[in-house]
């Protein structure tokens, strides 16, 4: 059984006065009965994770170095992330994919020094507007699945993030029926790599515009084991109707 999981990814948004949405959210959800996890900016994973202490909610990086030490200035490695007490990192984001240039192969450096931290690799895959209206959609995930996905993944490490790049930040939303043929077609191609025990257990989320108001409809979808939010999780009290949709 998949616990489902609510991802919030922060990116380059919030200051430390932002920790108090941490706060709020633990208040809102004592003991949830689904994973939470808030991805803010590196500034902020120490001090999120000490607002997180004895909450049930997990912090997590949006990013690491594919190597564990180095001259890599300004980056930060997945054993650098741990010690901030963070527990999972989002990588490939499509935001990293075009502003970084990051390849699949980089994504699999990534993914695989961040599962040597014992960190949970969230990766996301999807594709562009150009590519769905030209029918490719499938093809392009099934690369991104293949090329970033490293071979030591299992359900405790991984979790895909399906994230159609023209639905985020937009207001779009694929249909129901978009959504649930790309999770299927990413739950068969992770059975088929890594067996049906393993391949079953990997979360899938979606993410692209997710909202309380479209949440319950989404998270209804087979293969969507929930979802990885932007917008929506910088306030509490949007990110709390995500949850109880979860819930
Ligand atoms: O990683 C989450 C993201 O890209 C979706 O963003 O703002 O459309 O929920 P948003």
């Amino acid at each position: 059984m998949r616990r489902r999981l609510a991802a919030g990814n922060w990116k380059m948004n919030g200051t430390g006065a932002a920790l108090s949405e941490i706060e709020s959210l633990a208040l809102k959800h004592p003991s949830p009965s689904v994973d939470i996890l808030i991805c803010p900016p590196a500034t902020l994973l120490h001090r999120a994770a000490v607002a997180a202490e004895s909450t049930g909610i997990a912090i997590g990086g949006q990013d690491c170095h594919g190597e564990s030490f180095g001259a890599h200035t300004g980056d930060v490695s997945a054993e650098m992330l741990t010690d901030t007490g963070a527990t999972a990192v989002i990588l490939g984001h499509s935001e990293r994919r075009v502003d970084h240039g990051e390849q699949n192969e980089d994504v699999r450096a990534k993914a695989r020094t961040a599962m040597d931290a014992g960190l949970k690799a969230i990766i996301c895959v999807g594709e562009s507007l150009e590519q769905r209206d030209a029918a490719n959609t499938l093809d392009i995930i099934g690369g991104q699945l293949s090329g970033s996905i490293p071979d030591q993944s299992t359900g405790e490490n991984l979790i895909v993030a399906y994230e159609p790049i023209w639905a985020i930040g937009t207001g779009k939303v694929p249909t129901l029926e978009e959504i649930g043929e790309v999770h299927d077609f990413i739950r068969a191609r992770l059975e088929r790599r890594f067996g049906e025990g393993v391949g079953r257990s990997v979360r899938l989320l979606y993410g692209g515009s997710v909202k309380p108001s479209n949440a319950t409809e989404i998270f209804g979808v087979s293969n969507v084991d929930g979802a990885l939010v932007g917008g929506a999780s910088l306030k509490a009290e949007d990110f709390s109707g995500i949850i109880q949709a979860l819930e």
